[in-house]
């Protein structure tokens, strides 16, 4: 239509202008020039007769007269001639000469020519002079009608020409509007993504916007400084912190969050619905936002009374006792969870992304249920919104394609997407053979959040690898599709001060309590364990570490305990019965080879506990050891230390977990280097309680000051900046530059 416009518009002005100015003007020069040409035609004739003329007009030889005349009239445009008396009397004139012209008036003004044109004839007369007298005068007649032939052809003949020019000029006038249209377009593009506002290139950014830019330019600075100096200014980051950001900063807008865990689990156990909450650090991490922003928490419902609490919305208001949000269930089939969650979520995805030596598996079948699973959530997202802008926390590795599935279908959403686990260099990546679909699904997020920048690094080099996609690695953004992702590290953390800690008993009743309730010798030291039952975990090397400390100094068996929490997970997939069955094993091995008396140096509690109980044993032990083999954080390091309000006990923990580049006051160790870990288990034990108190209080206030709270808040601030920028330039989608989003 536009398009149209612009080629119909110059050419209905073009041929108005022909019509209008043109034409007439084409007209009366034609008419001028022709009559200026007969002019002196006429002239001329009447010069080269006019001595015949006067000879024959004193010999009045009429019948020579009209010889000569009719001689001369064979020129073609000629028309006629004739000879006017003194008395104008037409005396002699050719058969040609029309009877009513008789002499035209004005045949007296002797030597000047006389336009007199009635119809098509050009009439000029010129006085016949004999011996200075004047005799008469010549009327010579000029058939014009070729003028008019002439100029009807000259006419055509423009109007060809000018309708020519005016298809090209028409033509011309929507080429240019289309370029120039696509120039404003890819400078408001550039401009919008960033490129323009920040790093201006003659190619991108048109002349027009520069002073559009640079006022842009001043007020995102503007809102970086204020984040930037709100962000360094807040040392206590709380709820109340949360809630302000969620209310200023994001006007109370709708906040949703995805994940597959959800954080309260009903199950039915001897007529009774039980509620567990789940040994996940992505929920430990995630309730404390849902508490402060009261929105609504999409899960799995995996629990066995799951469907039995839920109103007819399958929602159910949590936590129990003190509703503040809600969960809102999504149930599975058992071959949904088995290919999406089991198959290719866990069996695939989990051991691809933790360098652990467990092979990925990947069938089609599992990639399927993932991708009808991720559907499946994309849909009950769309169904719980609310409004058409709304912040989505996408929560892991079980919803890698989900954030292209809701920007599809809600467009104007700031999907915040969190990859909880690690990832791992482009040759590992690559051994997935969906790994395009994985990368693009996650393209359709705002911002893409890891635990590390190492990890943002490794993932960057991957889409480098795999995709077509524009890096800006300076800005760490990635622009694919025509939709800028932010690609960031946000170190997630625990809520401060811990929930959990309020109801604990006194250090020393907890050291006693799990002392009595695992039979071990009120005086010995106990090192503690808490995981997932998981290969990532480096059970199994903390154990072969045991063993070769007991071996290296047997002064320490029956002194010192080992208890080993393990949370039964993913029981289902064959890996981690062969690990359980590993661990169990081994655990026997070690107990039978340094027990004696009752006393195993090994405890293995191979059950689910809930989290005030395993705040008890952070508490009564004297050491916590963590040496996952590879873990995006690992929050357990942070739970024990946080838990140690005496500042007393230390932390083991492996230099492969996230959680080590910003707790190094830890003892970091090798999980694979078994000597390293016996020595660190030996200096746990001997350690003083200065050093010990040193290390933790450092440590205690790293966590206490990057806690929960400031994970939460940092990402939504990000997220409301987005919006806010995207608002400024007019577009709520998020094709926007995150420039300078993080200044770590
Ligand atoms: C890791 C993952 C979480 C997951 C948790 C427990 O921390 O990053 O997304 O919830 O393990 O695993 P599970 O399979 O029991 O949910």
């Amino acid at each position: 239509m536009r398009l149209s416009l612009r080629f119909i518009l110059p050419l209905i002005f073009v041929l108005g202008l022909i019509a209008y100015l043109v034409m007439p003007l084409v007209d009366s020069l034609t008419l001028q020039w022709f009559r200026r040409d007969l002019d002196i035609r006429s002239q001329l004739i009447s010069n080269t007769i006019q001595d015949s003329l006067t000879d024959l007009i004193k010999t009045n030889s009429k019948a020579k007269i009209i010889s000569l005349f009719d001689h001369a009239i064979q020129d073609e445009r000629l028309y006629a001639l004739g000879f006017c008396d003194l008395n104008h009397h037409l005396k002699f004139k050719t058969q040609t000469f029309p009877v009513e012209l008789e002499c035209p008036k004005g045949a007296e003004n002797s030597n000047g020519i006389n336009h007199l044109t009635p119809g098509s004839l050009h009439v000029a007369s010129f006085a016949v002079v004999s011996e200075g007298t004047t005799l008469g005068h010549l009327i010579l007649l000029h058939d014009m009608s070729f003028i008019e032939r002439r100029s009807a052809d000259t006419k055509r003949y423009i109007w060809y020409l000018f309708l020519i020019l005016g298809i090209v000029v028409s033509f011309l006038t929507v080429v240019i509007a289309q370029l120039s249209w696509r120039g404003w377009i890819s400078g408001m593009r550039s401009l919008l993504k960033g490129e323009g506002l920040l790093r201006p290139t003659p190619s991108t950014t048109s002349r027009e916007l520069i002073p559009l830019e640079k006022d842009l330019r001043g007020l995102i600075q503007n809102l970086e400084n204020d984040r930037r100096s709100r962000d360094e200014s807040q040392i206590n980051w709380t709820p109340q912190t949360l809630k302000k950001i969620l209310h200023e900063d994001l006007s109370g807008d709708e906040v949703l969050i995805v994940s597959n865990r959800e954080p309260y689990i009903h199950t039915r156990r001897n007529q009774k619905i039980e509620i567990q909450v789940p040994a996940s650090g992505v929920v430990t991490a995630l309730e404390p936002i849902m508490r402060a922003c009261s929105g609504t928490w999409i899960a799995h419902g995996g629990g066995s009374a799951d469907r039995e609490v839920v109103d007819k919305n399958d929602r159910i208001q949590v936590p129990p006792g003190n509703p503040s949000y809600s969960i809102r269930r999504v149930w599975l089939s058992k071959e949904e969870e088995q290919g999406y969650y089991y198959g290719f979520a866990n069996e695939g995805i989990w051991p691809l992304c933790h360098i652990a030596h467990t092979r990925p598996t990947f069938r089609t079948a599992d990639w399927k249920q993932y991708v009808a699973v991720n559907e499946k959530f994309a849909e009950a997202v769309f169904k719980e919104v609310k409004t058409d802008d709304p912040v989505i926390l996408i929560q892991d590795y079980h919803f890698a394609l989900l954030p292209r599935l809701i920007r599809k279908r809600i467009p104007a959403a700031t999907i915040v997407s969190f990859w909880h686990i690690p990832w791992p260099n482009p040759e590992a990546f690559g051994i997935c053979p969906w790994r395009e679909e994985i990368l693009d699904g996650l393209f359709g997020s705002s911002i893409l959040g890891f635990h590390t920048r190492f990890h943002c690094n490794n993932f960057i080099d991957t889409v480098d690898r795999f995709l077509e996609a524009r890096i800006d690695r300076e800005t760490s953004t990635i622009s694919y599709g025509g939709q800028l992702t932010a690609v960031e590290h946000y170190p997630i953390s625990i809520e401060w001060p811990p929930r959990w800690l309020a109801e604990q008993k006194s250090i020393q009743d907890c050291r006693d309590e799990i002392r009595k309730q695992n039979q071990i010798s009120p005086t010995a030291f106990v090192g503690v364990g808490v995981d997932r039952l998981d290969y990532t975990k480096g059970i199994l090397e903390r154990f072969l570490a045991i063993e070769m400390f007991l071996e290296k100094h047997p002064e320490w068996i029956g002194k010192f305990n080992f208890i080993q929490i393990a949370a039964p997970t993913r029981s289902s997939i064959e890996r981690y019965q062969q690990f359980e069955s590993e661990v169990r094993a081994l655990t026997r091995k070690i107990n039978s080879r340094f027990g004696k008396n009752g006393y195993e140096p090994i405890c293995l509690k191979i059950e689910h506990h809930e989290p005030d109980q395993v705040y008890e044993y952070y508490r009564g032990a004297d050491f916590c050891a963590v040496t996952s083999l590879h873990d995006g954080m690992n929050l357990v390091a942070k739970e024990f230390v946080a838990s140690r309000d005496d500042e007393r006990g230390v932390l083991i923990l492996s230099q492969f977990t996230g959680a080590a580049r910003e707790l190094p006051e830890a003892l970091l160790v090798n999980p694979y280097n078994i000597d390293q870990c016996a020595d660190a288990l030996e200096r746990a034990l001997t350690m003083s309680h200065k050093e010990q108190r040193d290390r933790m209080r450092s440590m205690r206030g790293l966590v206490q000051e990057f806690n929960i709270y400031r994970w939460a808040g940092r990402m939504l601030m990000d997220a409301a900046r987005m919006r806010q920028r995207n608002r400024l330039l007019g577009r709520k989608d998020n094709l926007i530059s995150l420039k300078g989003l993080r200044s770590r």
